[in-house]
């Protein structure tokens, strides 16, 4: 990989491919980054395409010139996959932001990478249906972005991932050929079928030109309860009550520290009552009868002590304010910066992996704070450590790269994720071996140099 900057005749070249070409220092910082705070953004140059001609023709040109490219949506990842330091060009798709078509029939929607997943959760609802892949960041991420990492978020325990919802994707190989991939089939049996190889490749592999996307029917009214819950082992014991009788759509945790930053961003408590951890249960509220059985739900975890106080949302409005404690968890501690760990193990194992890992922290970071939350029902833990303030961002990432090796030797223990949703990147990478063995790491090399020959499509991302 290259460590200097592009030269001058280059970057001009680029101005005849495509729509736009920045370099002035702030959109260098604004589009060499994401929201790791670990890399300095050291592009050197945004690209603006308008169309999949215009990134054919930039491929080309990367592959002529040995040109780095870095794919850019919405640049809310958090694992440093779509950051340049190292004087790439970065390829922004906010100009390719267009609704392509709708089909009434097939109930599918075909747009560019750079619609953002608001725009596209709105357009379903304009056309009475739902696309309910969700997360905090819905208002500046961009579906092509969300393709590349298979982003999850908060309803994947009803909904499954980004990648359940791609019908058809069109792609620009690092080779430069356009592919049209399962061109939104529901049935296809000819084969491998690369479209899925493309999503979650953290733009690795191609970039994603377009996507026809799946709708489905939204869900009846939604419930929200927050549960006030008196011990790790009790998180799980919970969720066993409720999937049993409820219809899931969520099912998140949080500890009493991720709240009280949110609570000190002006947010009321949910409940007079402290504890240490607390649930957001999200459930399809269809009549009298699923408010009476989560009632009788609540109480039966009451009886047995898991939970000391709840509360349940009596309208939509409501059930918005009790989200906004666990989605606005992120934000309130991002000035930090934290150092996240996003890990995931089979629910079966959850009860016994926290308290291995709850120990192995506790013992590790007597000092930092440790912020947890996350998708709890998926198996999806998000363990934040913060930075104290006296603590440079260099020994403190230092810090944390040590100790994140022993827990990753957990999460191996338990055959779990070491990225359950927030992908690899710059990040993680150092620690794939945790979950992928070294054979399934030398075929993911290997389908690298077939589609990316040059190795110009986010280099040193997820791989070496
Ligand atoms: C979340 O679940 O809030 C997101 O994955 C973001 C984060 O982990 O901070
Ligand atoms: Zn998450």
């Amino acid at each position: 990989m290259s460590d200097s900057q592009q030269p001058p005749a280059v970057i001009a070249d680029l101005g005849t491919i495509v729509d736009q070409v920045r370099t002035d220092p702030d959109s260098l910082i604004q589009y060499g980054r994401d929201w790791t705070r670990f890399y300095p953004p050291r592009p050197s140059a945004i690209v603006f395409p308008k169309s999949s001609r215009q990134v054919r023709r930039l491929v080309h040109y990367a592959n002529t010139y040995h040109l780095p490219l870095v794919p850019s949506g919405g640049r809310t990842g958090l694992s440093a996959a779509a950051v340049a330091s190292h004087g790439e060009v970065v390829v922004s798709f906010e100009r390719m932001n267009r609704i392509i078509a709708y089909n009434e029939r097939d109930q599918i929607v075909t747009c560019e990478p750079g619609v953002v997943t608001q725009a596209l959760q709105d357009y379903a609802r304009e056309q009475g249906l739902f696309y309910p892949v969700d997360f905090a960041s819905r208002g500046s991420s961009q579906i092509g972005g969300n393709i590349a990492t298979n982003a999850g978020g908060i309803r994947v325990i009803r909904y499954g991932l980004t990648r359940d919802w791609i019908a058809g994707l069109k792609v620009v190989t690092g080779a430069g050929e356009l592919l049209n991939l399962n061109r939104g089939l529901v049935k296809n049996a000819t084969g491998y079928d690369l479209r899925h190889l493309f999503i979650g490749s953290e733009g690795t592999l191609g970039l994603i030109v377009e996507a026809t996307v799946k709708l489905t029917h939204p869900p009846r009214e939604l419930s929200v309860m927050v549960l006030g819950v008196t011990a790790l082992e009790g998180l799980m014991a919970v969720f066993e009550a409720c999937r049993r009788q409820l219809t899931l759509t969520a099912f998140e945790f949080f500890s009493e520290l991720a709240l009280e930053h949110v609570l000190a961003k002006g947010l009321p408590r949910p409940f007079e009552t402290e504890t240490p951890y607390y649930l957001l249960v999200e459930f399809e509220h269809g009549s009298a009868a699923d408010a009476e059985t989560a009632l009788g739900i609540f109480e039966h975890c009451l009886e047995r002590n898991w939970l000391t106080d709840g509360v349940i949302s009596q309208s939509r409005t409501q059930a918005a304010e009790l989200w906004r404690l666990r989605e606005d968890i992120s934000e309130s501690i991002a000035h930090y910066p934290p150092y996240k760990n996003d890990i995931s193990v089979r629910i079966s194992r959850i009860p016994a992996f926290l308290r291995e890992i709850d120990a192995l922290l506790s013992d590790a970071y007597p000092d930092f704070p440790v912020v947890w939350y996350g998708h709890i029902g998926d198996g999806n833990l998000h363990i934040n450590v913060l930075k104290p303030a006296a603590l440079g961002l260099d020994a403190f990432l230092e810090n944390c790269q040590r100790v994140t090796e022993m827990l990753f030797q957990t999460v191996q223990k338990y055959a779990g994720s070491i990225s359950a949703e927030h992908g690899v990147g710059l990040l993680k990478k150092p620690y794939l071996h945790y979950t992928r063995d070294a054979a399934e790491i030398a075929y993911l090399r290997a389908m690298k140099r077939i589609f990316d020959p040059n190795g110009i499509l986010n280099p040193g991302k997820l791989l070496d």
